[in-house]
């Protein structure tokens, strides 16, 4: 999203114009293919703040590097160390913050603490996971999906298990690239009937059911995450509810003979995946968690306006 000051934070991949999140794919793309970030240095004499109120290795590692990579420099907070962390609020923050460094990126579980932190700040603020969504993920994910199988547009994704923040953005994603998302949940913990509301009224190509084999019918892609996001509560039940949609070889063989898997990450083996299929020929998950590193460089690049 732009504000009125012309700032380019990026928050969601809903809020942003297609032509902008195709510039960003195209250019990460590119900046991986052609090694471009490790010769030129654009983001010399900028800083990068990370602040995790939630644990991380990817988002973590990959912004710091890609950060370097570009010639910046990073401070990565938690807020626990943080005066955030003792009562600051996030307004104070964002207004501090502004006058030390170029950008801000935040893990919260609080979408409002996300767009409290971007309504207070004049610097660009990006959106490194709340529970609601997990933009640089997905973009990573549509990249990594071109750079295997060529354009997203109009191929089938299908997700089985549980419908959480990765999710959404798929669903943002799946509307604004143009593809078929089909999503297989439990009922108990499927999409919002807004996010539905929303992918109708925005051109989404969205198929709900309950059945995994239903969904990864002829699918170019599958995808899962945990069943236990960071902000759930482990129980019996849900993994009662998920445990049908666990991907397997045999979920695998129902999709196109050469659909991708893909997974976010981390993964908890034998739960929602089996080692067979995350370690086995068809899985591009190493090549997912690399692309966080490229997308988020080309997303900074943008949020500065270079
Ligand atoms: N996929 C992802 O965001 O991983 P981390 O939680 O390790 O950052
Ligand atoms: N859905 C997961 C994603 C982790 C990167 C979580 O929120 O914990």
């Amino acid at each position: 999203m732009s504000t009125a000051a012309g700032l380019r934070h990026f928050l969601d991949i809903d809020q942003i114009d297609i032509s902008v999140l195709r510039q960003i794919i195209d250019r990460a793309l590119v900046m991986k293919r052609e090694c471009m970030s490790v010769t030129a240095k654009p983001l010399v004499g900028r800083t990068l703040a990370l602040i995790f109120e939630k644990p991380s290795t990817r988002t973590r590692v990959s912004f710091e590097v890609g950060m370097r990579r570009l010639g910046g420099d990073v401070v990565v907070l938690s807020s626990q160390e943080m005066q955030l962390g003792r009562g600051e609020t996030i307004a104070d923050t964002a207004r501090v913050l502004s006058r030390y460094v170029n950008a801000v990126m935040l893990r919260t579980n609080s979408a409002t603490r996300l767009h409290e932190l971007a309504r207070h700040a004049s610097i660009p603020v990006l959106n490194g996971l709340t529970d609601q969504s997990h933009p640089c993920q997905v973009m990573a994910d549509v990249m990594t999906f071109e750079e295997h199988r060529g354009s997203i547009a109009g191929r089938r994704i299908a997700w089985s298990g549980d419908c959480n923040n990765v999710t959404r953005s798929w669903i943002h994603a799946a509307a604004q690239f143009g593809f078929e998302f089909r999503l297989a949940c439990p009922a108990a913990l499927g999409a919002s009937p807004s996010l539905i509301q929303w992918a109708q009224q925005n051109g989404g190509c969205l198929f709900v059911t309950e059945d995994p084999k239903e969904a990864v019918k002829d699918a170019d892609c599958i995808v899962t995450d945990t069943w236990v996001s960071m902000n759930h509560n482990d129980s019996e039940t849900r993994y009662a509810l998920l445990t049908p949609y666990r991907v397997d070889q045999e979920l695998m063989s129902l999709a196109r003979s050469d659909a991708i898997f893909m997974h976010c990450l981390p993964a908890h083996r034998g739960d929602e995946v089996t080692d067979e299929v995350i370690d086995g020929p068809n899985s591009v998950v190493w090549d997912e968690a690399e692309n966080r590193m490229h997308v988020q460089q080309a997303i900074l690049l943008w949020c500065l306006g270079l």
